[in-house]
C-alpha cells in the first residue's frame, strides 16, 4: 500500500503470492467499563432475565458512556493488539464499523494518527455485523498480492448508540466494544495462517436490519421518530443468518478440504445461542466446539467475532483449526479458516 511496504515488495524477489499466507501475528480487545445486566434492562422495559436469557443466551452487555465513541474503543483494542503481536509500525488501519464517529470523515484515519502509525492508509469498512471477516478477506487479498506486508484491522462498534433505549426487542440484544488483530505476510508453516474465505451479500434484504434516517436518503434525524433508531426484522433476519452462516461455511470448509470433524472452535458471529446452536447443528460440528461469548457481551457487532477469539484464546490449542464466520446488515454475510497461531494470553482492556 504505501511506498515502504511497495519496497519491502521488491526487496523480496521471487514472492510468490500463492504460497504466501496471511498470518495472525496479534490480537486485543476493549470494552466500555460499565456493564448493563438484564436485571438492570428489565427495570425500565417490559422484559425479564428469563425473557432474554432462553431467547437469546445474553446475561449481560458493555455500554459506553456518553464522552466514549467508537474510535476510543477501536484505539485502546488496537493498541492490545499491536502491544501482543510485539509490532509498533503497520502499513494499512482497515476499521470494520458501523457506527464511525462521524457521518464523515470515516473513523480509521483518527484511529491510525492516534496510535502513531504515521500517514499510513486507512479507510472505513462498513459491512455491519460481518465486517470484521469481510476485512479480514480484504487484508488477505492486499497481503498475499504483495500490496501490504503488515495489516491492523479493528471491528469496532458502540451499537448502543443507534438503538432506541427504550425499543424492548433491541436494546436486549446489543453491547458495545472492539476487537483488533494484527495480521502480516507469512507461510502455512509459521501457524496462524488464515484462508481460504467466502464472502456474500444480498441488498434484497436491505429492510431486514435498518436504521433508515440520517443517510443521504433521508437525512433528517429526528430522534422521537422510530426512522432515527435501529430497526431489524428478528425472525427473519434469525432464518437468514442461519442459512447464509451454514452454507459459507460449507464453502469453507470444502474449499480448505476440512470436515466439519476437523474444525476444532466455530468462532461464528455472537448474536443469539440459538443461531450458533442451529449454525453448529447444519454443518455438523458439535456445538461444545461452538465459542459462545455473547452470554457477557451481547451482540458487539464488527467487534463480535475477534472479541470471542480474544476471550476464548487460552482455550485454543497451538494448531487448532478456526472456523469463523458472520452475517450482518446488508444483508451481508461470510466465513473463513484460520489454524491458531502458538500465542501469549491477549489482553481485553476495559475503558
Ligand atoms: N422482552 C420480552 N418480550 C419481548 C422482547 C423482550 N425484550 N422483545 C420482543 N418481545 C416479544 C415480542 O413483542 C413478541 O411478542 P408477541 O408474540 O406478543 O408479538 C414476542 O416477544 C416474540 O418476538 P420475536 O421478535 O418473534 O422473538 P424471537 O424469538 O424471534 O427473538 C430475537 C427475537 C432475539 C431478535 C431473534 O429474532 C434474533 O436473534 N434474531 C436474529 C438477530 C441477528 O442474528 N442479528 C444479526 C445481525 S444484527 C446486525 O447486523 C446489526
Amino acid at each position: 500500500m504505501s511506498a515502504e511496504s511497495l519496497e519491502s515488495r521488491e526487496a523480496r524477489p521471487g514472492i510468490d503470492p500463492r504460497r504466501t499466507r496471511m498470518v495472525l501475528h496479534g490480537i486485543g480487545g476493549a470494552l466500555p467499563r460499565r456493564v448493563v445486566t438484564n436485571e438492570e434492562l428489565a427495570r425500565t422495559l417490559d422484559t425479564s432475565d428469563e425473557w432474554i436469557t432462553s431467547r437469546t443466551g445474553i446475561r449481560a452487555r458493555h455500554v459506553v458512556d456518553p464522552a466514549t465513541a467508537t474510535s476510543d474503543l477501536a484505539v485502546a483494542a488496537a493498541r492490545r493488539a499491536l502491544e501482543h503481536a510485539d509490532v509498533t509500525s503497520v502499513d494499512l488501519v482497515i476499521v470494520a464499523t458501523s457506527t464511525p464517529d462521524h457521518r464523515c470523515p470515516a473513523t480509521a484515519p483518527d484511529v491510525a494518527a492516534r496510535l502513531g502509525l504515521g500517514t499510513v492508509p486507512a479507510f472505513d469498512l462498513a459491512a455491519v455485523c460481518s465486517g470484521f471477516v469481510y476485512g479480514l478477506a480484504q487484508a488477505d487479498a492486499l497481503i498475499r498480492s504483495g500490496s501490504a506486508q503488515r495489516v491492523l484491522l479493528i471491528g469496532a462498534d458502540a451499537f448502543t448508540t443507534l438503538v432506541d433505549p427504550a425499543d424492548r426487542s433491541n436494546a436486549v440484544i446489543f453491547g458495545d466494544g472492539a476487537g483488533a488483530v494484527v495480521l502480516g505476510a507469512g507461510s502455512e508453516a509459521d501457524g496462524g495462517a488464515f484462508g481460504p474465505f467466502r464472502l456474500g451479500s444480498d441488498g434484497g434484504g436491505l429492510e431486514l436490519i435498518r436504521v433508515e434516517a440520517g443517510g443521504s436518503r433521508s437525512p433528517e434525524v429526528d430522534r422521537t421518530d422510530p426512522s432515527a433508531w435501529f430497526a431489524m426484522q428478528g425472525r427473519a433476519v434469525f432464518a437468514a443468518a442461519v442459512a447464509a452462516m451454514a452454507d459459507s461455511c460449507r464453502g469453507v470448509l470444502a474449499e480448505a478440504g476440512w470436515t466439519s470433524d476437523d474444525v476444532d472452535h466455530l468462532v461464528a458471529h455472537q448474536a443469539n445461542r440459538r443461531i450458533l446452536t442451529m449454525v453448529a447443528a447444519s454443518i455438523g460440528i458439535p456445538v461444545e466446539r461452538a465459542v459462545l461469548h455473547l452470554d457477557r457481551v451481547g451482540n458487539t457487532s464488527a467487534a463480535s467475532i475477534p472479541l470471542a477469539m480474544a476471550a476464548h484464546a487460552g482455550a485454543f490449542e497451538t494448531g487448532a483449526r478456526v472456523l469463523l464466520t458472520a452475517f450482518g446488515g446488508g444483508t451481508t454475510w461470510g466465513a473463513g479458516a484460520l489454524t491458531w497461531p502458538s500465542f501469549s494470553a491477549p489482553t481485553i482492556d476495559l475503558v
